[in-house]
């Protein structure tokens, strides 16, 4: 049974791969300080899987205990690197801790993998690197150009991006696989973990789960005037289990497949873009909650449109998004009712 080693496993997205690398015959260890998440997280992927993850609070920025860690568990065979800040109005507001997190964590666990001959590293990217792609890039494949980042926290996606492409130039052995993420939505269907709400959501779904449950108004829908069918913005929304299924196949294929090339680059998405509008009424339709909501002007530093092409994805890892909507928006209306 090879280890994985998981930063962030206690956070929203690491929480449901933890789960599916369970499933998947994998042993874990998380590491994470809980910055964004509570230690109950532990109890739930137990309750689901049967099986408790070893645990370390340990923050990626603490060179030496983060190391230490690699020493209590010389299996470790590959990294799925999660920890990070998030929020991106944060971001802009507090840029230096931003730059620390997100590059200090990549560039002591990269460090530290290569003390310790670890080889293989997933990371979390976004499609934040693509920003609004130009029309002839819809939908968005990995080869489009990466844009000038709108926030201190997409650049550091970027950065980390070319951090593990320079460590892998410089290091012949490590391989990488970089996930860039659309929007991901929902939580496992158990209702035993989902997405921590942080103060005022500022992501969508939280916001409408959060309205439905009443804890919200009013959900205010920024814009409708865009240039897409209905006006409002468009993303691709994705299912966070079939999110996390996706670093289960990228684990198989780094620890098994030969012929890959170095650092590899995905996209996650479901391949269809749906606009706020869509997602209210596919809401209201799943779950029967009708839900108070208002257009509103433009929030700024918004994408109009953006959705993923996935072949690559489909193609090369064998994997493809498939929970329909109305199970997905279930799921997070569940979660919702759990913790209210
Ligand atoms: P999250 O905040 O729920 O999870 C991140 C976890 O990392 C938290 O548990 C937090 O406590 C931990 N952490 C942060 N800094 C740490 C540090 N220095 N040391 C140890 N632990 C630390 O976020 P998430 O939504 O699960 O996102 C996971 C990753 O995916 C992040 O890298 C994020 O940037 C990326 N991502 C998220 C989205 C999204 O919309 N949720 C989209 C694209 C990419
Ligand atoms: C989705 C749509 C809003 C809230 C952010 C980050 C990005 C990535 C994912 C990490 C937009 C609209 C929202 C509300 C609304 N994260 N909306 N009313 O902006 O695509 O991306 O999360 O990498 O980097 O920027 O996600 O959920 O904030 O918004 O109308 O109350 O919902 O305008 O069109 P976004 P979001």
């Amino acid at each position: 049974m090879s280890r994985i080693l998981v930063t962030g496993g206690t956070g929203y997205i690491g929480s449901h791969t933890v789960v599916e690398l369970i499933q998947a015959g994998y042993q874990v260890t998380i590491v994470d300080n809980l910055s964004n998440s509570n230690i109950d997280v532990l109890q739930g992927i137990e309750q689901i899987t049967g099986v408790k993850p070893d645990f370390e609070n340990v923050d990626c920025l603490d060179y030496k205990n983060f190391n230490a860690v690699f020493d209590r568990f010389p299996d470790i065979e590959g990294v799925i690197h999660f920890a990070a800040s998030k929020a991106v109005g944060e971001s802009v507001e507090k840029p230096l801790m931003y730059y620390r997190n997100n590059l200090g964590s990549l560039v002591n666990l990269l460090d530290i993998m290569n003390q310790h001959k670890v080889k293989n590293i997933v990371f979390s990217s976004s499609c934040t690197v693509y920003g609004q792609p130009d029309a002839e890039h819809l939908p968005v494949d990995e080869t489009a150009p990466r844009k000038t980042a709108l926030s201190p926290y997409g650049n550091t996606k970027q950065i980390n991006e070319d951090i593990i492409c320079d460590q892998a130039h410089a290091q012949k052995d490590l391989n990488a696989v970089i996930l860039r993420y659309f929007n991901p939505i929902g939580a496992h269907p158990s209702a035993l973990i989902g997405e921590l709400p942080n103060g005022v959501p500022n992501n969508l779904l939280p916001f409408v789960t959060q309205t439905a449950a009443g804890i919200r108004e009013k959900l205010r829908v920024f814009g409708n005037d865009y240039n897409t069918p209905d006006g409002s913005c468009i993303r691709d929304y994705i299912y966070v289990v079939d999110l996390a299924k996706a670093h289960v196949k990228a684990i198989d294929r780094m620890l098994n497949e030969n012929g890959r090339d170095q650092v590899e680059v995905f996209n996650l998405g479901t391949g269809r873009g749906l606009s706020v509008l869509e997602i209210i009424r596919g809401f209201e339709q799943a779950t029967g909650v009708k839900l108070n909501y208002e257009i509103v002007g433009r929030r700024e530093g918004d994408i109009e449109q953006v959705w993923a092409k996935a072949d690559k994805a489909n193609n090369v890892l064998g994997w493809k998004a498939d929970t329909p909507l109305d199970a997905i928006l279930l799921s997070a209306w569940q979660w919702q009712q759990r913790l209210s």
